[in-house]
């Protein structure tokens, strides 16, 4: 049996209007935020865009294109389409996705009230100032954003009209430069999306109120769209089938402008949720299960012809192959999946489903510290994504192996041995406990957050077939260290317990409240007898980052009566915003739309700008921004406070002084997160050269040297 069989279905070639797609694997609309300041298309667009298409993806679709900067750019450094001269940029990337047998589609998208980009003006279908919780829209704002000015006004008649001829001239562009569709972006709470919705479109003339008006711009749009592109060119549309707000789009709604939309012109629907008041539907944090949006494409595809699509948190093979097998939806669709694995459609063709290195969620990479940090994107889980270094990397093979000792067995240190091994070196990790996977571990504990096992048996599995030699419970001494010619310290954070008066010894370290007990665990240590430590039902979590946020949604789903105290003016404000968002909604006893967890036992208290400042036998005293102190009785405090671990500092030392160098990495730099562990990791491989292994002034490796300075030292 051929093995693409196993999953036939996902290989089935699909019309979408006038053209086909070859796979029903769709690469979803994502705005990458990497082209030029101008607006143009990038290197890097393109380097990033058409490795989506070269693992198989049959559309690639180029998210956040806007038709007109002037009053809305979608990120500061997104798709500009609407002057004639980004057509020549827009063809190559064209040509770079269907060199791969890819459709290329550009997604149209005005950001309407969520706009970056002017900062003043901004247009929406009326000028009600929407509360945003967590952001203005492809941005992290500052607190109180409205009141500083993020003036909101409706747009008059004249205005709507521009934009039907502004989309449908940039539609042309697209078409012009030789792409084989447009996407409308009519979700999320964008312009399109506020014109669609009961709950965001306030207008009275005829672009507001009943149901026909609310349709009539995109109705207009497609129409102009087939009047400059004619018939034959496929419009998609990507609207949100529930808004998840009282009075906004549900899935009757939704179901009635999938039939308008049809009969409108539209080729496909590509059906999303959430506007931006809702972004735990939109943006799925890990807490989100694979198929939680199935019903939409369920509701929708009995009442229409043209082709059904359906994304979010999609990550499995066999669960996306029996969408299409079960005919719930026509396609499938990817959007951080492809970023965290571009070839997921090849390996799944080729029988390799165990290689996909699947999309965990966490929205640090892509999201929290690219597009809203007005940065180029990125993954957690892969450094390749959006970096040209990497992209090019994959053709570098050393010309000699080096012996590499590395040193902690986190995902950093992981990391760092996979690519090393990749390119020909021969890396050991040394490793203290008796299981590889450092910092991830204790997730497996916290609910919502399971989904990090998968990178962690990923890159477990990838060391074993790699062949990596792994020294277990294994510290190394100096005299070990000294065989080798370069070291990586990857040893991570610890905890630690802040100056207190006081019985200090009742801190908890962390450390031993998240010693994963998962002994069904296929790498779980066997008789290693690890065991959690149990704690009393009144705790304090002292501190912040991500060990506080995990340690409270442990706790609190544990039954405990959960106080935190942070010295940080807002709890969790390191946090990617989203999963603090659902975060916050648990603590008080909720839950984010469409999740339906139990509720804790008791509401998460917060105190804020606070630390402890005595610990008696009962009591705790706890001291404010301003200096007052409160008293409350607890059974335990955790602490979650980290720095770097510093435990191999002096042989780390002798080592370096001995001429072989010490590159630190990740939280033994200092404590962050797995993006930035695996990156460093990762990019430390990158940079290994045996013909000149060496540190310059800034303790930073050497990763290529002009001939004549190579020369100069001597190598
Ligand atoms: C970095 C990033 C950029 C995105 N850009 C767009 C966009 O331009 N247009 C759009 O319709 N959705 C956009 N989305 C939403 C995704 O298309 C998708 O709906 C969402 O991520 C859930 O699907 P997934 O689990 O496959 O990622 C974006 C999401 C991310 C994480
Ligand atoms: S950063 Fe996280 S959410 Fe984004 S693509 Fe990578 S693994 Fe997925």
């Amino acid at each position: 049996m051929a093995k693409e069989q196993k999953y036939p279905n996902l290989f089935k070639p699909l019309r979408i209007g006038s053209v086909v797609a070859k796979n029903r694997i769709n690469f979803e609309p994502t705005a990458i935020s990497c082209s030029n300041a101008d607006g143009s298309v990038s290197e890097l667009d393109i380097a990033v865009y058409s490795e989506i298409a070269k693992g198989g993806y049959s559309m690639i679709n180029i998210g956040g294109c806007t038709p007109d900067s002037k009053t809305g750019r979608v990120t500061i450094t997104g798709v500009i389409i609407d002057e004639d001269n980004m057509i020549p940029g827009l063809a190559r990337l064209a040509k770079a996705i269907q060199k791969y047998g890819a459709l290329a589609i550009p997604q149209i998208q005005h950001p309407g009230r969520q706009c970056p980009m002017p900062k003043g003006s901004i247009m929406s279908t009326n000028d009600q100032v929407v509360k945003l919780p967590w952001s203005a829209g492809h941005e992290i704002v500052f607190a109180n954003a409205e009141e500083q000015g993020k003036e909101i006004r409706a747009m008059s008649t004249k205005e709507i009209l521009d934009q039907v001829e502004l989309w449908s001239l940039a539609a042309w562009r697209c078409q012009a430069a030789g792409m084989d569709a447009v996407c409308l972006h009519a979700a999320h709470g964008y312009l399109m999306s506020a014109f669609l919705s009961p709950y965001l479109n306030r207008r009275i003339d005829r672009f507001g109120g009943s149901f026909e008006n609310r349709m009539l711009f995109t109705l207009s749009i497609i129409k102009e769209i087939h009047n400059k592109c004619g018939n034959d060119f496929p419009v998609i549309v990507r609207y949100s089938a529930n808004e998840w707000v009282p009075g906004g789009i549900d899935t009757e709604e939704s179901k009635r402008i999938a039939v308008a939309l049809e009969q409108g012109g539209a080729a496909a629907l590509d059906l999303s949720q959430c506007i931006q008041e809702t972004p735990g539907a939109g943006f799925d944090p890990m807490q989100y299960s694979e198929g939680w949006t199935l019903y939409s494409a369920e509701a929708v595809k009995p009442l229409v012809k043209i082709p059904v699509i359906i994304s979010h948190a999609m990550r499995t093979p066999e669960f996306c192959e029996s969408v299409i097998a079960e005919g719930k939806a026509d396609m499938i669709g990817h959007c951080r999946q492809a970023l965290a694995d571009p070839y997921w459609p090849t390996k799944v063709k080729l029988g390799k489903p165990e290689k996909i290195r699947k999309c965990i969620s966490c929205l640090t990479g892509c999201w929290q510290e690219s597009l809203m940090a007005k940065k180029d994107i990125a993954c957690a889980v892969n450094p390749v994504c959006g970096d040209i270094n990497f992209y090019n990397m994959d053709k570098e093979k050393s010309s000699r192996a080096m012996k590499i000792a590395i040193v902690g067995g986190g995902p950093a240190g992981m990391e760092a041995a996979r690519w090393a091994t990749l390119r020909g070196h021969k890396p050991t990790i040394f490793e203290k406990k008796n299981e590889l996977g450092g910092a991830i571990l204790g997730c497996c504990l916290v609910p919502g957050k399971e989904k990090m096992k998968w990178y962690a048996d990923w890159l477990r599995h990838e060391i074993r077939d790699l062949g990596i030699e792994v020294k277990m419970e294994h510290e190394p001494t100096l005299e070990e260290l000294k065989k080798y010619e370069v070291v990586l310290n990857a040893t991570g954070a610890v905890s630690y317990v802040p100056d207190v008066i006081g019985l200090k010894e009742r801190v908890v370290p962390l450390e031993e409240v998240f010693a994963c007990p998962k002994t069904t665990c296929e790498f779980y240590p066997k008789d290693s007898g690890r065991k959690n430590r149990k704690l009393g039902e009144k705790v304090i979590i002292w501190g912040d980052h991500y060990a506080a946020a995990d340690l409270v949604a442990f706790l609190g789903a544990a039954g405990k009566d959960v106080t935190v105290v942070t010295d940080r003016k807002e709890f969790g404000s390191s946090v990617e915003v989203i999963h603090m968002y659902v975060l916050r909604k648990r603590m008080a006893q909720g839950d984010a739309e469409a999740l339906h967890s139990r509720p804790y036992k008791y509401p998460v208290k917060v105190l804020e700008s606070s630390t402890l400042y005595e610990i008696g036998k009962k009591e705790v005293k706890i001291i404010d921004g301003n200096l007052n102190v409160t008293a409350i009785e607890v059974d335990d405090i955790v602490t979650c406070y980290t720095k770097s671990n510093t435990a191999l500092a002096d042989i780390f030392e002798k080592v370096d002084a001995a001429g072989i160098p010490v590159i630190t990495v990740g939280d033994a730099i200092s404590p962050r997160n797995l993006h930035a562990a695996v990156k460093e990791g990762a990019s430390f491989s990158l940079a290994l050269d045996p013909d000149h292994c060496i540190k310059n002034p800034n303790n930073a490796l050497i990763d290529d040297l002009p001939i004549d300075v190579k020369e100069q030292l001597g190598f």
